[in-house]
């Protein structure tokens, strides 16, 4: 009978998916209720010592939709970070410790970039019984105006510098949140793994402009009159986070063994965790997932990753964790292969092969001969 659990950095938990920072976990009750469903762990709405400087505004939502059906695919926020005052997190987070002794409770933390500020929210964490942090070097909006977030994510030197200050204090494993709003998201995943981190988690959100509203003119969303970019999350961003996990997952394979991933963006079922898993993640996390259906959608995730699993014969995450990493390759080894693989049968479809086959009449039909799905 294939499992679910997994030990991943010394964390034992019961199964990979995991509440990521956001909404899902913006206070103790809302922890609990996740626990309570069947999360295998839950990173906190991220903390700061100094609330008072976390002002939201409303709406700081707008949302994509498919075009023939009603269904969310693309989600942008222009939320901040936790407006809950240090004090007040530090009684949930011990209730919800205090409650759930055995689940895995990680502290997202978030501050500016001053040593004395980093090592003390460290310290007052670890000393309430968090069992690992996840730093949040990925917000893309609004923190970056006061050099926090992506600011500090986007610049190796710069994270690599402050997970340093961290790594020299944390006693519990840390693991660097990263954001995609980078050419190349290996430079600051080695920046992280250079600085100590047991592990990284990717992404946060893409930055962008979710739409105009053509009657008022207004990009979204709107408040009083005006927006800022937002962060962009939810279905349509999974294809870019399985890419960048990819990625992270090849170096931590030749550089950094040992070290872990945390896979998000867009999973909403057991099939694209199996898919984030494929590619070199430990473990998955949702957000947007979990705001679109509730709590409840742990329990058809991971029914459908043990069905993967059984299917495939796989007892444990282990089992498959990374295997289609070998699948990538260079351009010019897929037309090699492609030589050496055709068949009768595939020369005999009249794709287009070179570009002065494509007609104008048949274009759709010819663009849909070359796709799969
Ligand atoms: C409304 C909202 C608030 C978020 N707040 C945080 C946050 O406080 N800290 C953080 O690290 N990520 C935050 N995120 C990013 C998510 O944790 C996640 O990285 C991103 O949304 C992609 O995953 P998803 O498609 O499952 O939502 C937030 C996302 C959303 C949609």
């Amino acid at each position: 009978m294939a499992t679910l659990e997994t030990t991943v950095n010394g964390l034992k938990l019961p199964n990979p998916f995991i509440i990521a920072s956001g909404p899902p976990g913006t206070n103790g009750n809302i922890i609990g209720k996740a626990f309570d469903e069947g999360w295998g762990a839950v990173v906190c709405k991220t903390i700061s010592l100094d609330a008072t400087k976390v002002v939201n505004v409303q709406p700081r939502y707008a949302r994509l939709r498919a075009r023939d059906s009603s269904e969310i695919i693309g989600w942008e926020n222009i939320e901040l970070i936790s407006d809950r005052s240090f004090d007040v997190w530090v009684e949930e987070l011990k209730a919800v410790k205090d409650k759930y002794p055995d689940r895995i409770l990680i502290a997202s933390i978030m501050e500016e970039y001053r040593r004395d500020a980093w090592v003390e929210i460290v310290e007052r964490c670890q000393e309430l019984g968090v069992d690992a942090f996840e730093l949040n070097f990925s917000c893309p909006h609004g923190l970056p105006e006061r050099k926090m977030g992506s600011a500090m994510g986007e610049d190796p030197e710069l994270l690599e510098e402050v997970a340093g200050w961290v790594n020299a204090v944390a006693t519990i494993p840390v693991w660097a949140k990263m954001t995609p709003n980078v050419t190349h998201i290996e430079d600051p995943t080695r920046a992280s793994f250079l600085a100590g981190c047991e592990g990284v988690s990717a992404i946060n959100t893409i930055r962008c402009v979710l739409g105009v509203d053509l009657e008022t003119l207004r990009p979204e969303p709107t408040v009083a009159g005006y927006t800022t970019v937002g962060g962009y999350s939810s279905r349509a961003i999974m294809p870019i986070a399985l890419r960048m996990v990819m990625e992270i997952a090849n170096v931590i394979r030749d550089e950094f063994p040992g070290r872990s991933l945390s896979g998000i963006g867009g999973i909403e079922t057991g099939d694209d965790a199996a898919q984030f898993l494929l590619l070199g993640a430990d473990t998955v996390q949702v957000c947007t997932g979990v705001m679109k259906h509730g709590y409840g959608i742990v329990r058809s995730m991971k029914e459908d990753l043990l069905a993967f699993m059984d299917k495939h014969g796989f007892n444990t995450l282990e089992d498959f964790k990374g295997k289609s990493l070998e699948y990538f390759s260079t351009h010019s080894n897929l037309v090699e292969q492609q030589a050496a693989a055709r068949t009768e049968d595939q020369g005999k479809k009249k794709v287009v092969e070179a570009d002065d086959q494509w007609s104008g009449d048949d274009f759709v039909r010819q663009s849909n001969d070359l796709a799969r799905g």
